[in-house]
């Protein structure tokens, strides 16, 4: 990999401002890009060394497609066979979180696709994203800029911290939804939700589509090859609980945790609020503390997003204690 300019010329720390990003993609460089769900690590989609990088830099399988971030629904059309659902979609919910899977259209290099003859879409709902697809003038891969399996990057310092401040990076501050698109693909009549994200199957049903449910974390997904590795885990063990006694009953006087919970479970112990938005965060800041366990408690609200309750578990590694079984 090429050097990256150095400090001395322009950009301190790791931080770019949007010229000096804009400038960097153009001439190939990897940036870390903030968006509305995580930061993501941008390439110009269609210079196939710059793509390469992105696998390169986040330890990213090959077999494992990017996608392609818009500034307009004109540029998705013109990368992508879009019909008259996914349009619809792109209409009501883009800018934003939803990333529709389209046959490909236009010469994009075999490593965005890994391959397939379908592309990923999606417009972001980030003015700085989209101010900086947009001076580029070109569409940008960008994955979640996080080593492959960490958790995703919802700040700038996240990114800086995860890659030694080597990846330029424009920040946008911290992100506000927290977790990465809903990914879906039209198959006949039906949207099969292939990533349960920010925009839920309510909201699909609701302008009138019938909705395939969310296939569970455990499965594998032969339509979005990602879902197959490990993901979002964050180094210290971490277990799930369905109720607060069998999380209360886990713990063991003088271990160090973190606990994440929709709400206050064991008296007198330190816990942290948990949602979509701080999830990612409070995984790593369990990891600077360098605590014995972070214990979850997925009840209430946040047993109720869809979500969430898919990359804990993923991030967990499936398990959730205390399910009645
Ligand atoms: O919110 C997001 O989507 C963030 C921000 C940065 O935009 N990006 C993101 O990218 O989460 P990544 O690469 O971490 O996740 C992309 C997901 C993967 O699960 C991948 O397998 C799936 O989208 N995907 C990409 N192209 C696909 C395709 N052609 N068919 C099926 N799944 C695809
Ligand atoms: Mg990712």
């Amino acid at each position: 990999m090429e050097s990256l300019p150095t400090s001395n010329e322009g950009w301190v720390r790791g931080l770019v401002t949007l010229k000096q990003a804009t400038e960097l993609l153009r001439g190939g460089q990897v940036v870390a890009i903030p968006t509305e769900t995580v930061y993501g690590l941008a390439a110009v989609a269609t210079d196939e060394q710059a793509v390469l990088r992105v696998f390169e830099t986040k330890h990213r399988p090959p077999d494992n497609p990017l996608i392609v971030h818009v500034h307009s629904i004109a540029q998705a059309l013109q990368l992508g066979d879009v019909g008259e659902i996914e349009l619809n979609l792109m209409q009501r919910f883009w800018p934003g979180p939803l990333t529709i899977i389209v046959p490909r259209k236009a010469p994009l290099p075999r490593a965005v696709t890994a391959g397939l003859n379908t592309v990923a879409l999606r417009m972001p709902g980030h003015e700085l994203a989209l101010e900086l697809i947009a001076a580029v003038g070109s569409a940008l891969v960008a994955p979640s800029a996080n080593p492959s399996g960490m958790p995703s990057p919802t700040r700038a310092q996240h990114v800086l911290a995860d890659f030694n401040g080597s990846v330029p990076v424009l920040d946008g501050g911290e992100t506000v939804l927290g977790i990465e698109s809903t990914v879906v693909r039209i198959v006949g009549s039906e949207c099969v939700i292939l990533r349960p994200g920010a925009i839920t199957e309510a909201d699909l049903a609701d302008v009138g589509l019938d909705v395939l449910p969310t296939p569970s974390a455990i499965e594998e997904l032969a339509h979005s090859p990602g879902t197959r590795y490990r993901h979002y885990a964050p180094n210290t063990p971490m277990r799930l609980f369905a109720d607060a006694y069998t999380l209360r009953e886990a713990m063991v006087p003088g271990r160090r945790y973190v606990i994440l919970a929709p709400y206050q479970p064991v008296e007198g112990v330190e816990w942290q609020h948990l949602t979509a938005q701080s999830v990612y965060a409070q995984l790593r800041e369990a990891d600077e503390k360098k605590v014995d366990e972070i214990l979850v408690l997925c009840a209430g609200a946040v047993r109720a997003d869809v979500a969430l309750m898919d990359r804990l578990l993923r991030a967990a590694g499936e398990n959730l204690l205390g399910e009645g079984t």
